[in-house]
């Protein structure tokens, strides 16, 4: 039994809050940002994963992320990690003649590899760098709104590296640059993906900061976007989601009409995500991106067990005849009343 089985009610949602899909690298690419367009839409904007400008970024995997063909009819934010203001503006020139109109910074990575080059949130731990890096990036010789003056550049952000109380320095130099808007994430850098985002550190962001503001983490369902969209309506110009997404890709549809994904939407949506991949891809390599899709999706069968039972199931799969079993078994399941979350 689903919760609620694909029956439309009349949702009263705030169609000014913008909704985005985040960057997941690896995950929300360009072939997912597609699939989960055409099958569910209702998603303002969409978010590459980070390109690192450190090659001509043209000229490696990020230029199909990048390529107008493979994003039409969406609304796409290409985002950069570096703290390279140099190859920032090379990237951003390259980018802005492409049409893109933004570019969103990556301020929050907590990779370790990322970090310890003091990019990602590895940056927020030296504000004077972050400074230095942004002014190259807004006032430089080689800015890309010297080209383009109605270019936009957003961040997305955690509150700090180590300590909160960092935030204050690190808010302080974001404020003295002219962001189209900061989405903020309210974990430190030191917590990963993990514990309750910081909600007292939001309400100092969004009083902080001068910038608009969109709010970003563990959103997993209509309730809680509405939790976030009712108490912030004033403030944040937009919601992102990420992981919630990527379980369940119905749930931009949901927050906006109230339609719930059905067991037969979301198989459609994942044969038709494997298939997608498929053109690209090798089977085993098609297989192993559905696995990772699959590590989030079966968050939504409720009991623990049968959880377990349809993880272990897809990813013992072995090549696409074994996946494609392993796929229809899990929606059996799933139809034979396992209850969504
Ligand atoms: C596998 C994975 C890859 C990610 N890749 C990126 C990335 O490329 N750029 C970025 O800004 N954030 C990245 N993030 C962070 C997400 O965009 C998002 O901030 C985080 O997952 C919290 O939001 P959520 O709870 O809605 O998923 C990644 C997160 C995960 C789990």
């Amino acid at each position: 039994m689903w919760r609620i089985c694909g029956r439309k009610k009349e949702v009263e949602t705030n169609i000014m809050i913008r909704l985005y899909l985040a960057p997941m690298e690896e995950v929300t690419g360009y072939v997912f940002r597609n699939v989960i367009n055409r099958h569910f839409g209702h998603i303002d904007r969409f978010y590459t994963p980070f390109i690192s400008p450190d090659n001509r970024i043209t000229k490696t995997r990020s230029a199909g992320e990048l390529l107008n063909a493979n994003n039409e009819g969406m609304d796409v934010v290409p985002q950069i990690l570096t703290n390279d203001s140099e190859k920032f503006n090379e990237a951003a020139g390259l980018i802005a003649d492409m049409g893109y109109k933004e570019i969103n910074i990556n301020l929050g990575c907590p990779s370790n590899t990322v970090c310890s080059k003091f990019r990602g949130s590895g940056i927020l731990r030296v504000p004077e760098s972050l400074d230095r890096f942004l002014d190259g990036v807004f006032n430089g010789e080689d800015s890309i709104f010297r080209r383009y003056p109605d270019f936009r550049i957003s961040a997305k952000m955690r509150v700090g590296y180590r300590d909160t109380d960092e935030f204050s320095d690190v808010a302080s130099v974001m404020n003295r640059y002219p962001f189209s808007e900061m989405i903020v994430h309210p974990r430190l850098k030191s917590d990963m993906y993990s514990g309750k985002p910081r909600m007292d550190m939001f309400d100092r962001a969004c009083k902080e900061l001068t910038a608009p503001i969109s709010y970003n983490g563990d959103i997993t369902g209509p309730e809680g976007y509405e939790a976030i969209a009712g108490k912030y309506e004033s403030r944040i110009t937009g919601v992102m989601i990420g992981r919630g997404a990527v379980a369940d890709p119905g749930i931009f549809r949901q927050i906006r009409t109230g339609e719930r994904m059905t067991a037969d939407e979301l198989y459609d949506f994942l044969n038709d995500l494997y298939e997608s991949y498929r053109q690209h891809l090798s089977a085993e390599n098609a297989v192993s991106k559905l696995k990772e899709v699959w590590s989030y999706t079966v968050s939504l069968i409720e009991d623990e067990k049968e959880r377990a039972r349809v993880f272990k199931t897809i990813i013992k799969s072995r090549g696409e005849a074994e996946y494609k079993d392993a796929m229809l078994a899990a929606k059996r399941k799933i139809m034979q009343g396992i209850r969504f979350m």
